[in-house]
């Protein structure tokens, strides 16, 4: 029995769309899904549909994409109403979101739970001291302009750093009550640490990539496992003995179509030995 995981699936591609149609099944295992599967419920919906017959359960965590409110989109619900329309779909489906207890590995291995998290960004990995307004202008100065600010409307939050931080203190308080003597696999869009954060070409949008708030939990709670995407770079690091592996798809410039999907579906669980000393990576994966 393994643990899947790819996210980024971004099937409003009919190149993503129809090469994802063609994933064989793995009936024993579970596969997460780690958002930026689409911009609507339905793509969202499509997923599930081909997916869920294909694996023993789904876990999903929303990116970016899936809080984009569009025109072309019948569903005109912003921001939580949004996210929590986006739950009832997957429930409906019978897949794991992070509002869901997290689930204990039923496969091999020391007790370990997966646990599905909302923690988008806050604008603290962009230059410290700087405001909110301040780092976005910092970031326009290099013609660095989030569609995120244009499309995602975090109501009732005023901005998604008020988002981010009532998400930091949920997920906080679940982590402070998970049983001693039990591992843990996160599953985010966004990475945990901000030195994941590796965009040569465009530095400056790393303000639209996580949060220094998270960065603690990996010392403080017994985390083994990361799992992330969002940033379409696929690695896997190894820092301070917590592997992060960043499983994103992506658009379809940023995979090789004749690989196929499969060739990217990231096996987390049973996992590799961590390092001697704790540290390895980047290990990009083409
Ligand atoms: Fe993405
Ligand atoms: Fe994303």
């Amino acid at each position: 029995m393994r643990l899947w995981a790819l996210s980024d699936l971004h099937v409003a591609y009919p190149i993503n769309r129809e090469a994802i149609a063609q994933l064989p099944a793995h009936p024993q295992d579970w596969l997460i899904l780690g958002g930026d599967l689409g911009e609507t419920p339905d793509h969202v919906r499509w997923i599930l549909d081909v997916l869920g017959g294909r694996y023993q359960r789904l876990l999903w965590v929303p990116g970016n994409h899936e809080l984009y409110t569009t025109n072309k989109d019948p569903v005109r619900l912003n921001g939580v109403a949004r996210y929590e329309h986006l739950v009832g779909l997957c429930r409906r489906a019978g897949v794991l979101t992070p509002e869901d207890p997290w689930p204990l590995w039923p496969g091999d291995g020391p007790p370990t739970m997966i646990a599905p998290l909302f923690v988008p960004y806050d604008y603290s990995f962009g230059p410290p001291g700087l405001s909110r307004e301040q780092v976005k202008a910092w970031a326009a100065d290099e013609h660095i302009v989030s569609t995120d600010e244009l499309l995602i409307k975090p109501e009732p939050y005023a901005h998604i750093g008020e988002w981010c931080a009532a998400r930091v203190k949920l997920t906080e308080a679940r982590l402070q009550d998970v049983p001693p003597g039990v591992r843990l696999v996160l599953i985010n869009h966004w990475p945990l640490r901000q030195d994941l954060v590796r965009l040569y070409r465009i530095p400056r949008f790393a303000p639209w990539c996580g949060t220094t708030a998270t960065e603690p939990w990996l010392r403080r709670f017994p985390v083994d496992v990361v799992v992330y995407g969002h940033l379409h770079m696929r690695s896997t690091d190894w820092r301070e003995g917590v592997r992060h592996e960043e499983v994103s798809l992506g658009y379809p410039r940023h995979w090789r179509q004749e690989a196929g999907v499969s060739h990217y579906l990231r096996q987390i669980l049973p996992g590799p030995p961590a390092p001697p000393s704790g540290e390895s990576g980047p290990e990009w994966r083409r």
